[in-house]
């Protein structure tokens, strides 16, 4: 493997990820068209502000147009990757649960890898999935390595629903994982060497940062997704950051990933994608786990928060990875050509149904005890 990723001379390595793009054909329909100009607007400039050195593309990429043909996949494939190819950025690239659908698995890989500055590779194909794969981060002296990342295929759907909806990353992954990751440990002086982790579906623990709601907390709270769907859940209290705004997707059966991570000693922090509105952070057991949302405007999605997700590694403080959400309105200040009216003032889905609830209780309070029963009602919830 070439080792071509390397600190800057500040001692930092600035990686940007982009969520669920879910880029198709579609760009002849007027509101194809300005999707993709969203989309455009949103990589290009985050690219020219953030300046990263590495970009990972989180998986569910290009969808739905696997079955058209490798010349169509390509033109779809060379328009995402088109503002890293200009700038000359290095990018990587996970599968998601998407690029499974139609089992073109060989040709995705095959597009992807023509693409200047694309790093993937399959480490290891006689294992579960495609483009289990690592790269080195050298420091910025280029005379050792300073970080890993790991890049792992969570797969697709399981095939028996009872037991969950989604796959997971199998048990042979997990064990070519520990393998690598032991080598790389003795190559790192026999210390594990620090790595950052990126998989589009999260793991399960995520649910670890969240506790049922109690009734008051019906507004923020979150129904858990497959086998937690009889609960709602809201963060527990100071576990979590930034916005939760679906219960995680995760694979109901637990696969053993999270207890490796923990075994081997590597993984700072570890990325996911597959959930489009969630842009949080939480921290279990001493791994930071961030979302990607989307970074598109093609899936469901809540408003212009469409964003990027940064990682900012420092090999001067290995074991504190740093990461920021930077929003297409609220951050750059993008307009969206593509979401109507009511879609382009909604901040998200939180903060549309508080600002809902809120509006009635004071109108209720209004009617029943006078306008001051009802400021007060307005302080005492907007406080929540
Ligand atoms: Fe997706
Ligand atoms: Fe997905």
């Amino acid at each position: 493997m070439e080792l071509q990723l390397k600190c800057r001379p500040n001692g930092k390595f600035n990686i940007m990820c982009l969520g669920d793009l879910h880029e198709n054909v579609d760009t002849d329909s007027p509101l194809g068209k300005a999707r993709a100009e969203d989309m455009a607007k949103l990589i290009n400039t985050a690219l020219d502000r953030l300046r990263p050195d590495l970009v990972v593309l989180m998986g569910d990429t290009c969808t739905d147009c696997t079955n058209n043909g490798p010349e169509v996949f390509r033109d779809v494939v060379t328009r995402v990757t088109q503002p890293m190819v200009a700038r000359g950025i290095p990018f990587a690239f996970i599968m998601g649960n998407h690029e499974h659908d139609d089992h073109h698995e060989e040709m995705i890989v095959k597009t992807y890898e023509s693409i200047p500055g694309c790093l993937i590779f399959n480490d290891d194909p006689s294992i579960t999935g495609c483009l289990n794969y690592y790269l080195i981060v050298q420091r910025s002296d280029a005379e050792s390595p300073a970080f890993n990342l790991w890049f792992l295929d969570s797969n697709n759907l399981c095939e028996d629903e009872a037991i969950s909806v989604y796959d997971w990353v199998h048990e042979d992954q997990i064990a070519w994982y520990e393998r690598k990751a032991a080598e790389l440990k003795a190559l790192n002086g026999g210390k594990p060497l620090p790595a950052v982790l990126f998989q589009h579906i999260p793991v399960p623990e995520e649910y670890n940062a969240m506790r049922p709601m109690k009734p008051w907390e019906l507004y923020q709270s979150v129904k858990g997704h497959a086998h937690w769907s009889t609960c709602r859940y809201v963060a527990k209290e100071g576990m979590m950051r930034g916005y939760l705004g679906e219960g995680p997707c995760a694979p109901c059966r637990n696969s053993g990933q999270f207890e490796s991570w923990k075994r081997t000693g590597d993984i700072r922090a570890a990325i996911f994608g597959h959930d489009h509105l969630n842009d949080f952070t939480c921290t279990v057991d001493g791994i930071t786990m961030g979302q990607c949302k989307t970074a598109g405007f093609r899936c469901y999605t809540d408003g212009c928060q469409s964003s990027v997700r940064m990682v900012t590694l420092d090999e001067n403080r290995p074991d504190k990875v740093e990461t920021e959400i930077y929003r297409f309105k609220h951050d750059f200040g993008l307009k969206s050509q593509s979401l109507g009216p009511i879609q382009r003032r909604i901040n998200d889905k939180q903060s549309f149904v508080l600002n809902v609830s809120v509006r009635a209780a004071a109108a209720l309070a209004a009617v029943t005890f006078g306008a001051a029963a009802a400021a007060q009602i307005k302080k005492r919830i907007s406080e929540k």
